[in-house]
């Protein structure tokens, strides 16, 4: 267990904690303090003066109304992302700034920079095509495609007509993306013939084929990124190319109200059942905008790459609209790290100069192993800023992403957010710090959280609890579950009441308040930056016709941070085998992805259940994780545990 932070002037523990220096806090948008606490003396005030630097068709009547459940942000405002993405700088004459470079997996193929004339002409024509497939406001629109542009002008597109989106990972299989399209109820999905990765052309058309079955969906677009040679079902499927050939290129921005729905993404909750987590135009709009800004300290001409894929929250809001509402340059890139060699990540810093890397703990530890060559043979010298998500992020990889990637120079913004939370709440501001590694920060200025005990109070300095936001809700907190507002009522206003909202993560808070994440406090893993519910592996595994009865729990790992690992009964006369092993494996790439293959399979022949038939998942969580087991009194079948024991240690 880590130690609680406790920050006293001279403590030795000091040399870990950074400041700006002069030359950050010059140039950064933020360097006096006193901002938390202007910012906390009237949050609304606060967020309501920042959404003025955005372009609102009508403003609104009032910033902020509260109602348990259903809170609102600039109430009657009219405006649209895609006007503040795009519009906004053509007519402030920053038209031919660079919107989008495009950095494809295969190294001879040229990188495409986009401006944002180009993109506006791009987006305003594919706006059109949708109107001419029926796509209306409030239609949802589903998008399946790979690390291209035509990802940011799907979504921007979708935003300028008021047709929410739902983003679904192309790494995702077709039944995720069925799940999702069907509870989506879209009727109109954007996909593409496939893409590279590793070097290999990838077929998502096929993937899409399969999901597409059993929805809603009439009308499929397909980017061709590929050869062009899948397969197109005459009457639905349609290419990119050729609607986009004949499209107008003018298309007037939909006023959308503040509070209508702009996007819906899934994610994972404690369940197997994803939850579509939807949010609304205008509060989502200030908050990426002003996070993007004063996290990454974006100015005119900067080149900021954010490496994660557009089908994850981070994407959407600190590929897309975060980033180009702020006018600067967003990078994208198609492939994977490793490809042609463990030394692309550096190359394509060094090839665009970039500025602003946004990046996550397991790829850090990745390139860590991969070693300190690899930097090294690159010129990283026009790097100011690091930032990192997703995870808590270890002190060891932290220090080699200062050190070896920021050269010393550069602050690392620890974010903490989620999907649900839309942007930024938890990190220190590149102009003020400190920058300390494992620890987030503080809440973002106007937002305001604490650690609590399970009956709510806060806790002292140093001790773990639950990290919670406080109303006034930040802008860009979800609004509710798509189709199932009870949930959304019970999971994150059940445990503290309306006015609190819960985020499932624990946390200890040190005396500058500082917050340090220590990790879901849920049956939901983060693997490799992917978020992911136990039930979820346990519900595709549960799917095989050899499987009587699974258990997943996660166990930590060195690069992944954690890792699901499955407890397996199989059937009468079915036995265990490596063989059945690889089948297991391939049906959880078929019900959710590869991303989810549980690390170890353990055959087992019983799990630890309660009287009431419950399985014990906490026994099985501390065996894999080789912790004390505690009390088994409760259990109906206590003989399990040693068998098990015996499974684990052997892996079944
Ligand atoms: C969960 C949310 C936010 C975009 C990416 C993930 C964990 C996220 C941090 C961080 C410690 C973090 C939390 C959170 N998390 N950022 N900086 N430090 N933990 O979005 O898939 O919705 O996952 O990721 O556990 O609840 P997501």
């Amino acid at each position: 267990m880590s130690e609680p932070i406790k920050w006293v002037k001279k403590d030795p523990s000091r040399e870990n904690v950074y400041w700006p220096n002069d030359a950050m806090k010059k140039r950064a948008w933020i360097s006096d303090p006193a901002i938390y606490e202007k910012a906390l003396a009237d949050p609304v005030a606060f967020w309501a003066k920042h959404a003025e630097e955005l372009h609102w068709f009508k403003k609104w009547d009032k910033p902020y109304e509260f109602a348990p459940h259903a809170f609102k942000w600039f109430v009657g405002g009219k405006t649209n992302l895609s006007y503040n993405s795009l519009d906004r700088h053509v007519k402030a004459g920053h038209g031919d700034r660079v919107a989008l470079i495009w950095e494809p997996e295969p190294a001879a193929e040229k990188a495409q920079k986009i401006t944002y004339n180009e993109l506006l002409r791009r987006v305003s024509k594919f706006a059109n095509v949708l109107k001419s497939l029926g796509v209306r406001k409030g239609d949802r629109v589903g998008i399946y495609l790979p690390m291209i542009p035509e990802a940011v002008v799907a979504m921007q597109a979708c935003a300028r007509i008021g047709a929410p989106h739902s983003v679904v990972f192309s790494a995702f299989s077709p039944e995720s993306l069925r799940d999702r399209m069907v509870d989506a109820g879209a009727k109109v999905l954007i996909t593409a013939d496939g893409y590279w990765r590793r070097g290999k052309g990838i077929e998502l058309k096929k993937s899409a084929d399969v999901g597409v079955d059993g929805t809603k969906i009439e009308k499929v677009i397909v980017v061709r990124r590929l050869d062009g040679t899948c397969p197109m079902k005459a009457g639905r499927d349609v290419w990119y190319h050729d609607v986009m050939a004949t499209a107008k290129e003018e298309c007037a921005p939909e006023p959308m109200e503040s509070e209508d729905i702009s996007f819906i993404l899934y994610t994972s909750g404690s369940t197997a059942k994803p939850k579509g987590i939807f949010h609304t135009t205008g509060g989502y709009a200030v908050q990426s905008y002003l996070t993007a800004k004063w996290n990454f300290d974006l100015h005119e001409g900067d080149i900021y790459w954010c490496t994660a894929d557009v089908g994850w929250v981070t994407g959407h809001t600190y590929i897309n609209y975060g980033t180009l509402m702020n006018g600067v340059t967003s990078v994208i890139y198609e492939g994977s790290p490793d490809t042609p060699d463990f030394g692309r990540m550096w190359a394509i810093i060094e090839k665009h100069k970039i500025t602003q890397l946004y990046t996550a703990p397991t790829a850090i530890r990745m390139f860590v192993k991969w070693g300190n060559e690899w930097p090294e043979k690159h010129d990283l010298s026009s790097l100011r800023l690091l930032g990192t998500v997703g995870e808590p992020i270890n002190l060891d990889a932290w220090l080699w992403y200062f050190d070896k990637i920021g050269g010393g120079r550069c602050p690392i913004i620890d974010t903490w957010w989620q999907t649900e939370t839309g942007a930024n709440m938890v990190n220190n501001l590149p102009g003020i710090g400190p920058f300390i590694p494992t620890v987030a920060g503080r809440a973002f200025p106007g937002i305001q959280g604490d650690v609590l005990d399970a009956g709510g109070t806060p806790v002292a300095v140093g001790e773990g609890g639950y990290l919670s936001i406080y109303e006034p809700f930040p802008p860009a907190l979800t609004r509710g579950i798509w189709g199932d507002m009870e949930r959304f009522k019970a999971q994150y206003f059940g445990d503290y009441g309306p006015k609190r909202y819960y985020t499932s993560d624990g946390a200890r808070k040190d005396d500058m308040g500082n917050f340090r994440i220590t990790g879901r406090v849920d049956d939901v893993m983060n693997v490799a930056g992917h978020r992911l519910a136990t039930a979820e592996v346990e519900s595709a595994l549960a799917q095989n016709e050899k499987v009587s009865e699974v258990a997943v729990v996660s166990k930590p790992h060195d690069l992944k941070g954690e890792v699901p690992v499955a407890f397996v009964l199989l059937k009468a006369g079915m036995a265990p085998s490596d063989e059945t092993r690889k089948e297991l494996i391939k049906t959880v790439d078929q019900v959710i992805g590869p991303t989810a293959r549980p690390e170890e399979i353990i055959f087992v022949e019983d799990v630890p259940k309660t009287r009431s038939g419950k399985i014990m998942r906490r026994i099985l969580k501390a065996l894999v994780r080789g912790e004390p087991i505690g009390d088994t009194t409760t259990l109906m079948n206590p003989d399990s545990v040693n068998a098990l024991k015996k499974a684990v240690e052997h892996k079944g």
